[in-house]
């Protein structure tokens, strides 16, 4: 059996839902050092509190990371190599479901993309800058089966056909307008949504190309979880009719334990799985997890805009690709 006592992980969005479980499960698995990362010092603290009488493990430490404000992401990270940890598991959780209205950071980003991506990326290269990332460091960023583009009402950007009718095939510049949710883009709930987690698999592809060997990462659907607080801010239709209507038909919908396990089945996987996306199969929503290969999500030139947009949103900050 795996002896987990030296081993530390990180989770973003640890005092809710998935990333709550995920952080109890992993102590419960004999992880020595639980991070657990929540946008304030009181939620943080907090979920410290709960997850202690849970799991009856002294493994967690709490932090402040808000993914909205690039200024609290920089200075976890910071706080985390002035501590002296090193991580092995980084479990970039975090991430806002489709609300009714749209909404921006300060930086003018909409936040969506900033939640789940932009401020993942920051904290991701301020880890790695700082070699705070152990050399077989698993890597996992929480997906969704809604960018297969099979579920209903959540369609991902066909992004070439945007970039060549607005943007005369600029990829990086149509990018740059959708994480801004500038004209001619749009914000639909359902479909910015699907967008973001579009991104996040290309994201992953694309960092998989620049860590060093050893590393992985991927992205990863804990699958159709209705029992979290995710949907706490959903339109209507998506709150009372679509996710009540998931929890009553069987195989629609799994336990928040099952979704989370999920993250932790992917980061037990070897070194020659990266840069992959993985969820339930296509046009299913829970199950076992099986590798997607969708012609939408292998476009490396795609995850080559996507990366260069996220590292220049993140205030210049990324990593250079493999000689
Ligand atoms: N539930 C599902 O069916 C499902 C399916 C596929 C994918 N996912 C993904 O799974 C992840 C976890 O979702 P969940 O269902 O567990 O929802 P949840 O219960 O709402 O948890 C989301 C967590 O992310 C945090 N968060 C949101 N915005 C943040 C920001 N800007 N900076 C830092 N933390 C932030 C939340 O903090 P606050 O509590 O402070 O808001 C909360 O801790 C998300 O990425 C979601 O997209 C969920």
């Amino acid at each position: 059996m795996t002896d987990f006592t030296a081993r530390t992980a990180l989770v973003t969005g640890a005092n809710s839902g998935l990333g709550h479980e995920a952080a109890a499960q992993l102590a419960e698995l004999g992880y020595g050092t639980v991070i657990i990362a929540a946008r304030t010092d009181e939620k943080a603290r907090a979920a410290k509190k709960a997850l202690t009488a849970r799991t009856d493990s002294n493994a967690f430490v709490a932090i402040a990371l808000d993914n909205d404000a690039p200024k609290t992401v920089e200075a976890a990270a910071a706080t985390l190599v002035e501590r002296g940890h090193t991580i092995d598991f980084l479990l970039l959780n975090a991430g806002i479901a489709p609300t009714k209205e749209i909404s921006r950071t300060a930086n003018g980003i909409e936040s969506t993309v900033a939640a789940s991506l932009v401020g993942h990326h920051l904290l991701t290269m301020r880890l790695l800058e700082a070699g705070a990332l152990e050399e077989k460091a698993r890597i996992v960023i929480a997906g969704s089966e809604a960018a297969r583009g099979d579920v209903p009402t959540f369609n991902p950007i066909a992004l070439d056909a945007f970039a060549a009718e607005h943007f005369g095939g600029d990829l990086e510049a149509a990018i740059d307008a959708y994480f801004r949710m500038d004209a001619p883009a749009t914000y639909k709930p359902g479909d910015t949504y699907a967008t973001v987690k579009l991104f996040v698999a290309w994201w992953a592809a694309e960092l998989a190309r620049r860590l060093p060997a050893g590393m992985t990462v991927n992205a990863v659907s804990p699958g159709s979880t209705p029992d979290t607080n995710a949907i706490r801010n959903a339109p209507f239709f998506m709150k009372r009719i679509m996710v009540p209507f998931f929890k009553l038909m069987p195989g629609m919908s799994h336990s928040v334990a099952d979704g989370a396990g999920r993250y932790l089945e992917v980061a037990g996987y070897g070194d020659e799985v990266t840069g992959r996306f993985f969820a339930s199969k296509p046009k299913k929503m829970t199950g076992p997890l099986t590798e997607i290969r969708m012609d939408h999500f292998d476009d490396p030139a795609a995850q080559h805009a996507l990366w260069n947009v996220t590292s220049k949103i993140a205030g210049g900050v990324g990593y250079p690709a493999r000689t």
